[in-house]
């Protein structure tokens, strides 16, 4: 978990890969780190399958949504879920793991949505029939190996005092929301906010007006699994303990996601 940590503050996207293909002995450790790709729920799995051919699949299958870059790489991962509740969030914590695993060896990467339906995508992917494909990630080399991580002054993130909307927060937990606080999210959206409470993160997400909700509320549920990914990670990172509850603390504009108590 400490490899982890680490590479939350070495990781960002790449958009421009080299087209060649990585070696074997690459897409095995990839294959390695999705087999061991935590899940958020029991029960509820989250699935990945890896593109060798990136070239054909780009044309095919990754579209332009809006204005949002599509991104050509060598390879890329699908992952699909059954739509259950909570499929989002579950989506989220666990690619956020495999996204910050592959960083660590050197892979780049760029999280991006599919613009096409499950038919042309199932003609790559062995997709089971209950399952629905929720995003790709793109993944190889970077065109320059510089850019693989960012440099001091990349991150453009909210601030702590924007995401943190109750506080105090005790000095010993301010590393927790300064980590989730780089966390990638859907157009960079960040739409997490905390409300704070001792030993207690409560975690919630900005509600969108009707127009904007349609499209990003689902790319949202996902950011808001990324972000619990982050803090679990940078607290499991010091060893501490701690158990998710429900604890709603109502806020305006704001839905309750779910609570991070941490063992004092
Ligand atoms: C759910 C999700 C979907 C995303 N979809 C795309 C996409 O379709 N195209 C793209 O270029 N970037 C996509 N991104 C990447 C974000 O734009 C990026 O994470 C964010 O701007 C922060 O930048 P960073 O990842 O370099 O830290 C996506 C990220 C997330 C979490």
């Amino acid at each position: 978990m400490e490899t982890l940590y680490e590479n939350i503050f070495r990781r960002k996207s790449t958009r421009n890969f080299n087209m060649d293909t990585l070696d074997e002995a690459s897409l095995l450790r990839v294959q390695e780190i999705l087999n061991k790709a935590p899940d958020l729920f029991e029960g509820l799995k989250v699935n990945y399958h890896i593109i060798k051919d990136g070239k054909d699949f780009s044309e095919k299958v990754t579209g332009i949504i809006g204005a949002y870059t599509k991104v050509n790489a060598p390879h890329y991962i699908v992952i699909s879920c059954i739509e259950h509740s909570g499929f989002r969030q579950a989506t989220g914590y666990s690619l956020a793991h495999v996204i910050l695993a592959m960083n660590d060896l050197g892979i780049a990467t760029c999280i991006t949505y599919p613009g096409v339906d499950k038919s042309v995508i199932a003609k790559y992917a062995d997709l089971h029939e209950n399952q629905v494909p929720i995003l790709f990630i793109a993944f190889g080399n970077p065109e320059n190996p510089l850019e693989l991580y960012p440099k001091p002054d990349y991150f453009k993130r909210r601030s702590l005092n924007d995401i943190i909307i109750q506080g105090p927060v005790k000095r010993k937990y301010k590393y927790i929301l300064e980590a989730v606080r780089l966390a990638p999210s859907s157009f960079n959206t960040q739409p997490w906010r905390f409300s704070v409470d001792g030993n207690r993160i409560h975690i919630l997400r900005v509600k969108l007006g009707f127009i904007k909700s349609k499209f990003f509320s689902s790319l949202n549920k996902i950011d808001m699994g990324i972000a619990l990914a982050y803090i679990i990670i940078a607290i499991k990172s010091k060893g501490m303990k701690f158990k998710l509850i429900k604890d709603s603390t109502p806020h305006v504009d704001m839905e309750y996601m779910i609570t991070v108590e941490i063992r004092e």
